[in-house]
Order: C-alpha cells, then sequence, then structure tokens
C-alpha cells in the first residue's frame, strides 16, 4: 500500500498516557451511583450492573495476570481515533499478559453476530497507529438487541475464549453495551463489556465523560473548510455560503465550529425549540441579516446549519414524534415493513393526525419524503439526508424577493460531515483515543463489566489526565424510542446556559454586522504545542 509522507511520519508517533496509565493501577472505588433518571425502572431492568461505583486508576502494585482474550466492535459511524483506541487497547491487552490476543469483529456488531471476526496482530496494529477511519475491521449500525443475537455472540465468544468485549461506540451503541453486559452477568456467561464514548457529534457527555472521541478532529477539518470558504468569500463578496454540519440531533459541530471561525449566522437547533420558532421564523432571521448586510454593501456570508435543525422546529418535532409511533408495529415494537416507499407514505398519510397531516403537506416534497420513510437501526430520522442548507437558502431567497430586499442574493451549498469522520486523529484525538483503549484493558483487568472508559482533566497536558471508569447505567433514563419506552443513555444537548453557547450568543451580533472571520487552518500534526495541542474551544469555555 503506497502511503503518503504524512502517514509514513505521523505512524512514528507515540500517544501520551495519563501518569496513572503509565504503569501498574490500582482502582480507587467512588461512592455507589444513581442513574440520570427514572432510577427505580432502571434499576429494576439492570440489576447486575446497576449503582456500581465510578472507578478511577491510581498508581498501584505490580501484579502477574493470565493472559486475557479481548474481542472489540467499532459501532456506528466513523470517528477519528477510532484506530487508535484499537491501539491502545492492544497495547494495554499485551502489557497485561504478551499472551493475550485481540479479536476484531468485523463492520460491527454484525460481525459478533455473525461469527465474522480476525485476530488483531502486532503487524496489523502497527499499520494503523494514529491513522483516521475504522477500516481495520469496519464499522456498522446493526443494533445489538435481541436475545437471540446476544447467544450467537456468546458462541463465537466461547470458542474464541474471549473474556471481554469492548464497545466502541455512541450513545445507542453503549445503551446496547450496557444491555449486552447486564445480560451476560445476569447468564453468569463470565464475559465483560466495557464501552468506549464515541462520535465526531459530541453529544456523548456529561458529567464523567469530558467529550466523545472525533469530536475535535472532526470540527477542525470542518472549521479547516468553513475558514476556507470565508476567505473566498470575502475575496469575491458575491456568494451566501449555506453550510450543513452533521451532528444529528446535537448542535455541538456547528457551534463548535461558529466559535472557531466566527461565520455572519449559526443556528443552533436547542435555541429553534427553546424559542418555539417555525421554520419562517428562522427563514425571517437569516433574510433580515442578509438584507442587512447588503444595506452596507455585503452581498456575502457563511451561514451554519446544524444537520438536525428541522426536527428541532417544534411542529416538525410532534409530526416526527406521530411519524416514529405509526411507523411502529405495536404488536412487535418493529418498524412496519412496506412494499415501496409509495406505500409507506400513503400509509403514513392515512394514520397520523389532521394537524400533523397539514404540517407534512405545508413541507417542500422532498422534506416531506425523507421524514415519512425508514429511520436507521436505532430509530433516527437520517437528517443528513434533509437538504436543510438547499431548504432553507431557496426560502431566504423567495422571501428576500416578496420584500424586495437584496436583490444581489446569490447562494452557494455545502454538507460537510463524511470530509472529517475519517481525517487523521488531531494529537488531542491521538492521545485521547489510544488513552481510551489502554485504560479500557485496565478496567477489563479489574473485573469491570457494563462500564465506559473515561479520561478527564483533558484540557491539562496528558500526564495530568485522570483515567477510570463509569457505570453506564449512571449515564441511563427511560425515553420514547420507536414508539416504544426504552431505557437509554441521555443524549447531551447543547445547553443553553453553558459558556459555549453563552460565547457565542454574546458574540453573534457583531459577527453577522461585521466581516470577523477567523481562518482557522489545517490541523497540525507537528509543531508549536499551542498550534497542535489545543482543545476544542468548546472544551475550553466549559472547563474555564
Ligand atoms: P454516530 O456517531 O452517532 O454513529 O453518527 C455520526 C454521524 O456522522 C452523524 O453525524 C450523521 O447524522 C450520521 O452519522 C450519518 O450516518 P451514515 O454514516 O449512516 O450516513
Amino acid at each position: 500500500m503506497t502511503k503518503s509522507a504524512l502517514q509514513i511520519a505521523r505512524a512514528a508517533y507515540q500517544p501520551k498516557l495519563p501518569k496513572a496509565l503509565q504503569g501498574p493501577v490500582a482502582a480507587k472505588e467512588g461512592a455507589a451511583t444513581q442513574s440520570v433518571g427514572d432510577q427505580a425502572k432502571i434499576k429494576e431492568l439492570f440489576p447486575n450492573t446497576y449503582g456500581l461505583p465510578v472507578v478511577e486508576f491510581v498508581a498501584g502494585a505490580a501484579q502477574t495476570f493470565e493472559p486475557i482474550n479481548v474481542g472489540v466492535i467499532l459501532s456506528g459511524g466513523q470517528a477519528p481515533g477510532g484506530h487508535n483506541v484499537i491501539s491502545g487497547l492492544f497495547d494495554g491487552v499485551k502489557s497485561i499478559n504478551p499472551a493475550s490476543k485481540l479479536y476484531g469483529f468485523i463492520l460491527g456488531p454484525g460481525g459478533l453476530v455473525d461469527h465474522k471476526y480476525m485476530e488483531l496482530t502486532a503487524d496489523i496494529i502497527d499499520e494503523y497507529r494514529n491513522t483516521g477511519g475504522f477500516d481495520i475491521i469496519g464499522s456498522g449500525r446493526t443494533k445489538l438487541e435481541k436475545e437471540e443475537q446476544f447467544e450467537k455472540g456468546i458462541e463465537i465468544l466461547r470458542e474464541l475464549n474471549i473474556k471481554a468485549l469492548v464497545i466502541i461506540g455512541g450513545d445507542d451503541s453503549n445503551t446496547n453495551a450496557c444491555v449486552l453486559a447486564e445480560y451476560y452477568a445476569a447468564k453468569q456467561y463470565g464475559v465483560q463489556v466495557i464501552g468506549c464514548p464515541k462520535t465526531i457529534d459530541g453529544d456523548l457527555k456529561n458529567e464523567q465523560i469530558e467529550t466523545s472521541f472525533g469530536f475535535d478532529t472532526a470540527c477542525k477539518t470542518y472549521s479547516e473548510l468553513i475558514g476556507n470558504i470565508q476567505r473566498d468569500c470575502n475575496s469575491a463578496r458575491k456568494y451566501w455560503h449555506f453550510i450543513k454540519l452533521m451532528g444529528r440531533s446535537a448542535s455541538h459541530i456547528a457551534l463548535e465550529c461558529a466559535l472557531q471561525t466566527q461565520p455572519n449566522i449559526c443556528l443552533v437547533s436547542e435555541e429553534v425549540e427553546q424559542k418555539e420558532m417555525s421554520l419562517d421564523d428562522v427563514v425571517n432571521y437569516i433574510a433580515d441579516i442578509v438584507a442587512a448586510r447588503a444595506e452596507q454593501g455585503n452581498h456575502f456570508g457563511t451561514i451554519l446549519i446544524p444537520e438536525g435543525l428541522i426536527e428541532f422546529i417544534p411542529a416538525i418535532k410532534k409530526l416526527i414524534k406521530e411519524l416514529n409511533e405509526v411507523l411502529t408495529d405495536p404488536a412487535t415494537g418493529e418498524s412496519r415493513e412496506f412494499e415501496s416507499a409509495e406505500a409507506q407514505i400513503k400509509f403514513v398519510k392515512g394514520a397520523i393526525a389532521k394537524d400533523n397531516l397539514a404540517v407534512l403537506e405545508s413541507l417542500p416534497e422532498d422534506v416531506a419524503r425523507q421524514l415519512c420513510l425508514d429511520r436507521d437501526p436505532h430509530g433516527n430520522v437520517q437528517v443528513s439526508l434533509i437538504e436543510t442548507e438547499k431548504l432553507l437558502s431557496r426560502m431566504v431567497a423567495k422571501r428576500l424577493k416578496e420584500t424586495g430586499r437584496a436583490p444581489k442574493f446569490s447562494a452557494q451549498h455545502h454538507f460537510f460531515g463524511y470530509e472529517g469522520r475519517c481525517a487523521a486523529p488531531s494529537n488531542y484525538d491521538a492521545d485521547y483515543c489510544y488513552s481510551l483503549g489502554f485504560n479500557a484493558s485496565r478496567l477489563i483487568a479489574s473485573g469491570k463489566t457494563g462500564y465506559m472508559s473515561i479520561i478527564k482533566n483533558t484540557t491539562k497536558p496528558a500526564a495530568e489526565w485522570i483515567a477510570g471508569g463509569v457505570p453506564i447505567t449512571m449515564m441511563m433514563n427511560i425515553e420514547r424510542r420507536n414508539g416504544a419506552d426504552k431505557p437509554v443513555i441521555r443524549k447531551a444537548l447543547v445547553e443553553l446556559d453553558g459558556a459555549p453557547f453563552k460565547f457565542f450568543a454574546a458574540h453573534r451580533e457583531e459577527w453577522a454586522k461585521n466581516t470577523c472571520y477567523v481562518y482557522p487552518g489545517p490541523i497540525q500534526y507537528f509543531g508549536p504545542t499551542e498550534v497542535c495541542d489545543q482543545t476544542t474551544k468548546t472544551l475550553q469555555l466549559e472547563q474555564a
């Protein structure tokens, strides 16, 4: 395989570890924990994994361990640093006992169920250190939730003598990891399950998890591109760039990119919901800024749009809620099957309430269609497929025309998501991910199950990072999903009283009126620490 010069140089990078993980560890246990909501129900559903203490690793006495075989799964969308979680896990497992083995299940959780796996040897691991992507074993979105899947899983785990499984995923995948941990514990199968917090979306975070891995690199990559567009925009001065950013429901990515690049407009879905804005209100908000800039002779600008925006417009949110209900078969709790997309849309239109039907029919056909069609395996509307950037620019153009303002309005459209999900991890993600993986091996050696690997204090130098584990049940509550009440990890949306949003809100008027663009440039892997080792603005503001 031909490698780029950067790939070759980057392979030699040795990710940093927290001090506590640099030698033998002891697990310092805190008090018993509680779930973030619905305690009685979660306790009942997870009798074996509920209430466990948070764990912190501190320096301990050297011990000898038997070899242990470990399995690893990459679940869901790609996020920069996944390969480093695996290389950290590999090094950690080998340091427990060099005869230990690491097996990777191919193409996500489906690999466990279908018994598709490979042994990850040192040669393979070395090819992937510090690289982006999940291609070492591939990823997938199969939802692990049924007993028969868990039983298929245990067959192959027994065959390979695997005693612990590490699931690298987002909130939904870690919810499933917890269900699996509980199931194997209840059955006394002797297999531990550990999760790792992955997702570029940044929505898997809480008091214990500072950030999900990949968020740092993905936002820096998008911010580089946005900065480049802003330079172009400020040079030609003739286009408004409508830039949609991935992130599912949460607007963390859009907000972080706004903090890094200072665009003219950034929409924050959580605020749109709080202010109960209609689609028309959003369009008017943008049109007013476009018109005000045009009056100053500025016929250009940038606008960041979180991909989940339309889910947060209250009327559409209500519509999606009913769509989710009617698309679920109450007998099985599974999605209903239809012969064709047309049949599905016809069924939906006949099944939903009148007011929701009116909202559906008021939407442009392509958007209405996408809302009615399939969800991903976890029941989420596939917001990345809805072209909100085009929808908004069309509506803004119409509004400006109707009101005779900004006659020179001309738009360009972009959607950034896949461009950043497999970027070579920044130093932050390279170190953070390696530490998460290495730390998972220490949770395994301490006999933990139903825990997520956590690394905290990450705005400080890596040596001062704190390593440990948090019981996954602690992050859970009951939510309505796919027409049924389910125990799930609570998703972290942008907090409107949090420091990152407040900073943005305090500056956005100035950024809208004047041209205050910042051009962050590409991620730097070698060079001065203030250039290479900056964390996200979100984390800096949150930890300040
Ligand atoms: P997860 O990390 O939650 O799996 O999602 C990341 C993500 O990039 C979202 O931002 C986006 O909506 C979705 O994946 C796109 O999914 P797909 O890769 O299946 O097109």
